[in-house]
């Protein structure tokens, strides 16, 4: 049976970490099934210049990746395709990565608001007990965002703020390394082995 990763790409700042976590899943040979957020359309478009398109996903993804995912099992939903798979609880999902994670779409995945595909599979993702991953980038943020948070947190997902820790690559460490620390962050917590940053080894100074 297949058992795919749900991708949701919401509306914040950082689609360089959807890319990353995309390509890393797709690289450790995992099912990914893909939905992308009205508004992650206009992120995606202002961040690298991409309009991700329903009918044209395939060729959309494959620009916005920089890899041509022809061989990966990738299963794209509408956002607003609410009778799709990973609507249901029934639906073979494995968890589900919300990366980046808008402040609208934790709050919506903290209340059961469903407005859309996205926020309707990680409450499906939560209420199965499923590994559920957000990623909120968002600074400062009011405290109805960090209450929301904690409301996620005692759900049961991992709330993985895009924060990059800079011990994997040092202080010159490329924008690049620092997305993929947090995307290998994300592949961590979802349980899939990656080599997106090198891992802390216990001595201080220990890079090239
Ligand atoms: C270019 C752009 C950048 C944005 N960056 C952020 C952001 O970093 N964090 C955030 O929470 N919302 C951000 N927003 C606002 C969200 O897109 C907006 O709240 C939207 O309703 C989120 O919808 P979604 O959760 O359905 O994707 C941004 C919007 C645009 C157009």
């Amino acid at each position: 049976m297949r058992r795919p990763w749900v991708v949701g790409v919401s509306g914040a700042s950082g689609t360089p970490y959807a890319a990353a976590v995309l390509r890393a899943l797709l690289d450790a040979g995992e099912p990914v099934d893909l939905v992308v957020s009205r508004a992650a359309r206009l992120t995606i478009l202002d961040e690298t210049g991409v309009s991700f398109r329903d009918a044209h996903w395939k060729d959309d993804l494959a620009t916005w990746l920089g890899v041509d995912p022809g061989g990966a099992d990738v299963q794209y939903w509408a956002a607003g395709d609410l009778a799709a798979g990973p609507s249901s609880g029934s639906y073979p999902a494995r968890g589900m990565a919300v990366v980046p994670a808008s402040t609208a779409a934790c709050a919506g995945i903290a209340i059961g608001l469903s407005k859309d595909l996205l926020q309707r599979a990680a409450e499906v993702s939560l209420k199965e007990r499923r590994r559920t991953v957000l990623v909120p980038r968002e600074t400062p943020v009011t405290r109805s965002h960090l209450e929301h948070l904690i409301a996620l947190h005692d759900a049961g997902a991992v709330v993985l703020p895009a924060s990059p820790g800079f011990y994997g690559a040092g202080a010159r460490a490329s924008a690049q390394q620092l997305v993929d620390f947090v995307a290998g962050k994300v592949l961590d917590a979802l349980g899939v082995e990656h080599t997106l940053f090198r891992r802390w080894t216990g001595e201080l100074n220990a890079r090239d």
